[in-house]
Parts: C-alpha cells; sequence; structure tokens
C-alpha cells in the first residue's frame, strides 16, 4: 500500500472523551446544556461518553490494528483553558500530548480539530459565537495548541461544519442555544469564517510545517425539477449549505448573491466589517476537509415562512425543511433512508468532489467523516453492520472515481472510530466501526464487521488509484 493516502477514523472531544470534570477540565456549553432540563430528547450526557480519556490507548491500538494510518479527533478547548481565556491548564496540555504521541507511537497520522462544538461555558455565556470577541479569544486558544502540539501534528482543522452546527444552535433549535432565529445564525457562523481565517494565516505565520483547514458539511444539491424556479431554489440551497462556508474558506470572500439574499431577507448585517475582507482573503485553507453523509433534492419554497423540522428519535416520520424565500428540500421516494430520514447515497459523493474540482482546482480535499447512524446489535458471533458496509463500501468506491477522474482527495475518515455519544441524538443512534458496550463496567469494544471490513479495504484499494 501506498503510505500517502490518510485511511482513518474520527471522533470529537465531547462525544468519546468523558472525564467532564477530569484534569482541571473547565465546563463546555455541552456539559451544562446536558445537565439542564432542556436536554429533554435524548436526556443522556456526555460526562462518561467512551471513557476515551482513559482509554484513547486502546482504541488507538484498535485502529492501528485495523489497518488505519491516521485519527481525527478534536481538542477540548476547557481542556486547555478552563474558563475560555487566561491561564492555561498544563494537566489539559499533557493529555493531548499523551493522546498524540501514542498516535505517533502506533504510526498513526493525527489529524486535530481546535474546536468541534464544545465551547467554554463561560464565552457562551458571553454570546459566544455571536459575540465578536470570540474571535480574539479562539485565536489565542489556538495560537497555544499551534505552540504546544505544532512539532508533532501536521494536519490541522480550525472549525469543524460552520454551516451544520449553527443550523442546530439557531436554526433546528436542538443544540444549546436552543432557539429558531437565522439572522442569529448568520451572525455567529460569520464569526467563526473569521475566526478561522485568523486561525490559518497565524498557522502560516508560524512557519509550521503542515496544513490547516476547515471541515464544511458540504452536500450535493439536485434540482427537483428542471425549471428556472428549479434551478434557481438548487442554487439557493447550495448558497446556504456550501458556498457560505466553502467561498469564503477557500477563496477568500463572501459570494455577493448570498449577502444580497441576507439583506433582502431584512437581516442586520453590520457585524460585517470592511476591514474584515483582507483578513478573509489571507487566511485562506490549505486543504478543505468534507464532511459527507448525503446529498439534498432542492425545490422552489411552498411559502415564505421557514419551517425546520428535525429527527432526533429516529422514528422514521417525514419531516419538513424549508427556507422562506430560498427553497426547501424534497424526497425521492425510491431512495432508502436511515431512520433519522437520511436518505442513502453513495453516488453523489462522486458529483460532490466533482464539483469541489471545478469550483476550487487548486484545493485539495479531504473526507474528513463518512459514515451513516443505525440501531447497531450485539450477537454471539460479533456486530453485523451490512448496512454500514455497504454504505461505506459505496462512498469508497465513488470517491475512487472521483481520485482517478482528477480529483485531489488526501485521505478518507470514516465516522466514527467507535460508537460515540451522537450529541442529541443519544447514545442509541451509532456510528462507529468499534461497538461500545455501555453496560459493561469496562465500557467493553468489540470490532463491528465494518471494522474488518475497512482493514481489507485499506489493503486493497492501497494498491488502486487512491495515494
Ligand atoms: C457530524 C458531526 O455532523 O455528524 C459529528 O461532525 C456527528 O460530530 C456526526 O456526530 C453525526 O451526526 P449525529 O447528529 O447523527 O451524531
Amino acid at each position: 500500500m501506498n503510505g500517502n493516502f490518510l485511511w482513518g477514523s474520527a471522533t470529537a472531544a465531547y462525544q468519546c472523551e468523558g472525564g467532564w470534570k477530569e484534569g482541571g477540565k473547565g465546563l463546555s456549553n455541552w456539559d451544562v446544556f446536558c445537565h439542564s432540563e432542556k436536554n429533554n430528547v435524548n436526556p443522556v450526557t456526555g460526562d462518561i461518553a467512551c471513557d476515551h480519556y482513559h482509554r484513547y490507548e486502546e482504541d488507538i491500538r484498535m485502529m492501528a490494528e485495523g489497518g488505519q494510518n491516521a485519527y481525527r479527533f478534536s481538542i477540548a478547548w476547557t481542556r486547555i483553558l478552563p474558563e475560555g481565556t487566561g491561564e492555561k491548564n498544563q494537566e489539559g496540555i499533557d493529555f493531548y500530548n499523551r493522546l498524540i504521541d501514542t498516535c505517533l507511537k502506533y504510526k498513526i497520522e493525527p489529524l486535530v480539530t481546535l474546536y468541534h462544538y464544545d465551547l467554554p461555558q463561560p464565552l457562551y455565556e458571553a454570546g459566544g459565537w455571536e459575540n465578536r470577541k470570540i474571535v480574539d479569544q479562539y485565536l489565542d486558544y489556538a495560537e497555544i495548541c499551534f505552540k504546544e502540539f505544532g512539532d508533532r501534528v501536521k494536519y490541522w482543522i480550525t472549525i469543524n461544519e460552520p454551516n451544520y452546527e449553527t443550523l442546530c444552535c439557531y436554526g433546528f433549535g436542538n443544540y444549546p442555544p436552543n432557539v429558531q432565529n437565522l439572522e442569529r445564525r448568520w451572525r455567529a457562523m460569520y464569526h467563526m469564517m473569521l475566526a478561522s481565517a485568523r486561525a490559518s494565516a497565524a498557522f502560516r505565520e508560524r512557519k509550521l510545517p503542515g496544513m490547516i483547514g476547515l471541515v464544511s458539511d458540504s452536500y450535493p444539491i439536485v434540482a427537483g425539477k428542471d425549471t428556472p424556479e428549479g434551478l434557481r431554489a438548487a442554487h439557493m440551497a447550495d448558497l446556504f449549505f456550501n458556498l457560505s462556508v466553502n467561498e469564503v474558506c477557500v477563496k477568500g470572500a463572501y459570494p455577493r448573491d448570498f449577502i444580497e439574499q441576507l439583506q433582502a431577507d431584512g437581516y442586520d448585517i453590520s457585524y460585517m466589517f470592511k476591514e474584515d475582507e483582507a483578513v478573509f482573503e489571507k487566511g485562506t485553507v490549505d486543504y478543505l476537509g468534507i464532511n459527507a453523509y448525503n446529498r439534498y433534492i432542492a425545490e422552489p419554497p411552498q411559502g415564505p415562512e421557514t419551517i425546520l423540522d428535525v429527527n432526533n428519535t429516529g422514528d422514521g416520520k417525514k419531516k419538513r425543511f424549508q427556507i422562506g424565500g430560498w427553497f426547501c428540500l424534497g424526497e425521492d421516494p425510491d431512495m432508502e433512508k436511515t431512520p433519522w430520514g437520511m436518505e442513502i447515497c453513495p453516488r453523489s459523493i462522486y458529483d460532490l468532489l466533482m464539483e469541489l474540482k471545478r469550483l476550487y482546482p487548486d484545493t485539495p480535499v479531504m473526507i474528513t467523516e463518512n459514515g451513516v447512524g443505525n440501531y447497531d446489535e450485539v450477537t454471539d458471533e460479533g456486530v453485523h453492520d451490512p448496512y454500514r458496509v455497504a454504505y461505506l463500501q459505496g462512498y469508497v468506491d465513488w470517491i475512487g472515481k472521483a481520485i482517478e477522474d482528477g480529483c485531489d482527495v488526501r485521505g478518507y475518515f470514516v465516522w466514527s472510530t467507535m460508537d460515540v455519544y451522537s450529541w442529541i441524538n443519544g447514545y442509541k443512534k451509532r456510528y462507529g466501526l468499534v461497538y461500545i458496550d455501555y453496560d459493561s463496567e469496562d465500557l467493553r469494544r468489540i470490532p463491528k464487521d465494518s471494522y474488518y471490513w475497512y482493514k481489507n479495504t485499506i489493503e486493497e484499494k492501497g494498491r488502486t488509484c487512491y495515494g
């Protein structure tokens, strides 16, 4: 196998670490939210999660035994700066030093996400990403990480999913602060993009070896109808989900029609300062991380109102998604869906990658997440997850085809390394290559069929177009 291509899997701190009050860690907005009465859909917490904080070596060893050569994880801001700003916490730095060194011991390349949803509670209380002050605070935190870990970490990620996170926080309203207000959403997302640009530029100024990118949940968009209205809806969906992030971090500027639409919606955009334009220009990414899960079919909106439903219970019920004045999402009844309503369409990744090649020919892509959530079960012979194997196989094959057709894809990461806390979906929605028996005292790890499938695939594909 050619060793250049990164074959890995991914997690995020709050979803797997546990140890929520250990090692001098401060509280994050997720710690507080999960312990509040607002957490009433699947009322569980990440207090212990997979106990990765203590069991990380076992998890990393299993990755290596499964043929993986890379691990994407996130740093909890609250372990480095318990209050979000101020004094560094050496115990937290030591933990991530151990994690990184263990990766290297097992010949696993670490890919480090600086921010993956968990915000220090004091910063959250001061307005979180809606408050422009956070841009400087995030930069200070990022600089500490570059300084402490930059000698060994070659792949950095500034922010995970500015789009999806803010949609959940301010659109669906199922993540803290649990509001439905898109005007506030765009403001928070703008500050995330600004913070990411500042950190990218700062990373390059340090002349550290390696690359820095942003992880964007990006979606292949299909027009439901081939009419002028249908094509407009597809473009508006593209702006909403993809271009409002990707154009900014890859090309260094907001699309003009995106800004015009915010103005047409009557939103206050006075938080967009003229001098920020130079920051975005200077702070473009070295590579684009893509979290790939599903595609969207865009239709003209059926009315002026915004309707954002979400399925966090896996009850198979159809939900509506419409952004008034922009588009609504349609559905292909013939396509298979998960109990959470996610359409299974692996070939759509090929379309997305070819579109990214067309738009950003000089920017390499990393598939930083790809996976499918389901209710897995342990049997006497292990965990059989044929649906996951089929889904992942489809993606790997179509990504391979895109590489053959000239896309510069540098790596592929399955979400997730092991089962993790699935945010508001709790623990029943499992994505892992490794099953976690949450009822057992030692949180037993059981490799699923997909773990062995991935190991074989890495061996086989490593000899083909990959790498
Ligand atoms: C991505 C996130 O959006 O999707 C992960 O980066 C998340 O943190 C994953 O867990 C799956 O989403 P969910 O909500 O089903 O856990």
